[in-house]
């Protein structure tokens, strides 16, 4: 049943390796958000610092050229021209680089101006990832977002005009007042936007964010799962219908344009995560950095990664190849995952027929991947399949 005309050097056809770059910085926190920033500048230079010592600490993890590198945060775009120019000066010193890079940065639209988009581009940025959210204005006051609807079409344009031809926009649905119209809109207005690529996330409620304890306490009102999952469900037709491919549950691109960069961490590709709180994967181990801003600096001032590792167990690479390999079009390589990782065929004879007659996986000889109501189902379907 598992058998696959594939053979093994077939299973990662394509190597990438990619630099991620964590730039801990917001000028306002927004109210779901949980991931590591800071909203006091007062490191910042020395956290530059710190991120290219670790740069230079760290240029043995690769041994063939990078081909993505990608500035996420926090607010990549609040870096000064000298700031972005020193970080890029040093990649280039210290590591190999793909002749293909694809080097992205994620940026508010309110940093993008005519002389931040030149200097970008001077640097080599090839790819923006803009965090719009939302074209509501009131949503957007609720979010605690500092820019307004206007200001992501504004910096829309102007990237295009100064020359971005691979432009990705970041949208959330579920959002609390958010109606299944204003969701539409935000929708209509992304795609007549044309952007090469759209991410969208359905709300999820952080517990250590402002959203987390408004909730806690019965005071935010957010759109139940079942709406969440009609928002989804009409995301997909909508999307579909104007040619974007969902190439992973979150993410749409026009032909051509997936995100190398995300793609390499979907297919268990090594990267490396330069920053407080960013991950690296070498093949066999995790390690992921301090997210406390001041410990990270200090540490690297004196020489040294702090980074936790954790060697990965069979068992361990498995279910990470299941979790993120489910997610994406293709979805699993049965092969990969029972000769590769040793998961047991009997497991999946038990439970791949009952996922199959729900709908909500489908198999193609040696693939599985989930339908679009197993979409909807992911994290359940998730769970099933990983072994205990
Ligand atoms: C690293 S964040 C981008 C940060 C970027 N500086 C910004 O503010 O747009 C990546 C994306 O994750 C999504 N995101 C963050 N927190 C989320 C949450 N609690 N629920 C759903 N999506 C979330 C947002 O769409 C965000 O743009």
């Amino acid at each position: 049943m598992f058998q696959s005309t594939l053979n093994k050097k077939q299973f990662n056809i394509l190597h990438l390796a990619g630099i991620y770059i964590h730039i801990p910085y917001c000028r306002k926190a927004c109210h779901y958000c949980d991931f590591h920033f800071s909203t006091h500048f007062d490191t910042k230079e020395r956290m530059v610092d710190a991120l290219i010592r670790e740069i230079i600490l760290r240029k043995d993890f690769f041994s063939s050229p990078i081909d993505t590198i990608y500035l996420g945060g926090g607010t990549p775009s609040v870096l000064s021209s000298e700031e972005l120019s020193l970080i890029f000066k040093s990649i280039h010193q210290h590591y190999a680089l793909s002749t293909t890079l694809e080097i992205t940065l994620e940026a508010n639209p309110d940093d993008i101006n005519d002389d931040n988009l030149s200097l970008w581009r001077s640097l080599g940025i090839n790819r923006l990832s803009i965090g719009c959210q939302t074209f509501d204005d009131a949503i957007l006051i609720q979010l605690n977002r500092i820019h307004r609807a206007n200001d992501s079409i504004t910096a829309y344009h102007m990237a295009r005009a100064k020359g971005f031809d691979n432009i990705s926009i970041d949208l959330m649905f579920g959002l609390p007042t958010q109606t299944e119209q204003q969701w539409i809109a935000d929708l209509e207005l992304a795609m007549s936007l044309q952007p090469e690529h759209i991410s969208a996330y359905g709300l999820t409620i952080e517990e250590r964010t402002v959203f987390g304890n408004l909730h806690k306490s019965g005071r935010l009102t957010v759109p139940g799962e079942e709406l969440q999952a009609r928002y989804y469900e009409q995301m997909m037709t909508m999307l579909a219908d104007k040619g974007y491919i969902q190439y992973e549950i979150s993410n749409f691109c026009l032909p051509g344009y997936k995100s190398k960069h995300n793609s390499s961490y979907w297919n268990q590709e090594k990267y490396l995560g330069i920053g407080p709180s960013a991950h690296s994967f070498d093949g066999s181990n995790r390690m992921w950095n301090d997210a406390n801003n001041m410990t990270y600096i200090k540490k690297i001032e004196s020489g040294q990664v702090p980074y936790t590792l954790e060697t990965l167990s069979l068992k361990d690479r498995a279910n990470e190849y299941i979790m993120t390999a489910l997610r994406t079009k293709e979805g699993i390589t049965l092969q990969k995952l029972t000769e590769e990782l040793h998961y047991p065929e009997e497991k999946l004879r038990g439970i791949l027929p009952w996922l199959v007659q729900n709908g909500w996986i489908e198999q193609s000889s040696d693939q599985i991947s989930l339908t679009s109501s197993g979409k909807l189902l992911a994290d359940e379907i998730t769970l099933k399949i990983f072994l205990n």
